[in-house]
């Protein structure tokens, strides 16, 4: 591996970023920033941004540019992402886009494809861990103990944004604001492309395989 990695995932929802995103960052040894948790932290903790958030969450639509850009800029320009990074969830439009690839840029963007029809069942069958945010599956990755967290023991919950109205809200948003973007990475050749149903080891081993090939 030369140099740092500065990486995002793409891919609709359900899609496995977040689980991808995990291995990854033991594997190179890289910091994840999910923004989707920074949002979920920030409605645990009650703040004004959480406040707005959360409304916006459960109807499954985005958190206005001004917030997101703002928090993303400020992490990543911490000593902790110095090394490279794996971002989640972002950019998820034009105007995060140009945001970010203004001063910091990607190397690689990692698009994980399934069809709309299999998201439903993956979500309704998630389970995310309230304290850490590791996330499980009752179905294709379930805790060691039912409920509870292998990592660090906090209680197992389902997503409020897991609802079938909210993850459509969230899918046709995909579609028109976020699925473009993948142009602008394909074009510059920085993107793989790996398909997203398969087992969960499976994929990451495709993941890497491709991560090796352009480094
Ligand atoms: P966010 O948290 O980013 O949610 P999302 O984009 O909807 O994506 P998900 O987290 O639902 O899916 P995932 O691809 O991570 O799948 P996972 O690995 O969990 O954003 C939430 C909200 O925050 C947004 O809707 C928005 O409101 C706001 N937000 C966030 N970022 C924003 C931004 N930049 N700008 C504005 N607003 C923003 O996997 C899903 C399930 O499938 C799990 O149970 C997993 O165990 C299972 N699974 C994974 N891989 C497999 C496999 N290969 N086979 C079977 N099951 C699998
Ligand atoms: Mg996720």
């Amino acid at each position: 591996m030369k140099g740092p990695l500065k990486i995002a995932m793409f891919g609709s929802q359900g899609s496995g970023k977040g689980t991808q995103a995990e291995m990854l960052a033991k594997k190179y040894n890289l910091p994840v920033l999910s923004t989707g948790e920074v949002l979920r932290t920030e409605i645990k903790n009650k703040t004004e941004l959480g406040k707005l958030a959360d409304a916006l969450i459960n109807k499954g639509q985005l958190v206005p540019d001004e917030s997101i850009n703002g928090i993303v800029l400020g992490e990543i320009s911490t000593p902790k992402y110095q090394s490279g990074f794996i971002l989640d969830g972002y950019p998820r439009n034009m105007n995060q886009l140009e945001v970010l690839e203004k001063d910091i840029g990607l190397d690689l963007v990692i698009l994980l494809e399934i069809k709309d029809e299999e998201v439903q069942e993956r979500l309704a069958s998630r389970r995310v861990c309230s304290k850490c945010g590791a996330i499980y599956n009752v179905l294709n990755k379930p805790p060691r103990q039912n409920g509870i967290c292998d990592v660090c023991e906090g209680h197992l919950v389902t997503r409020d944004d897991d609802q079938p109205e909210a993850i459509a809200k969230r899918l046709q948003i995909y579609h028109t604001e976020t699925e473009p973007l993948i142009n602008y990475y394909e074009k510059r050749g920085k993107l793989i492309k790996v398909n997203g149903i398969g087992t969960i080891e499976k994929i990451f081993e495709n993941i890497v395989e491709e991560i090796e090939k352009k480094n």
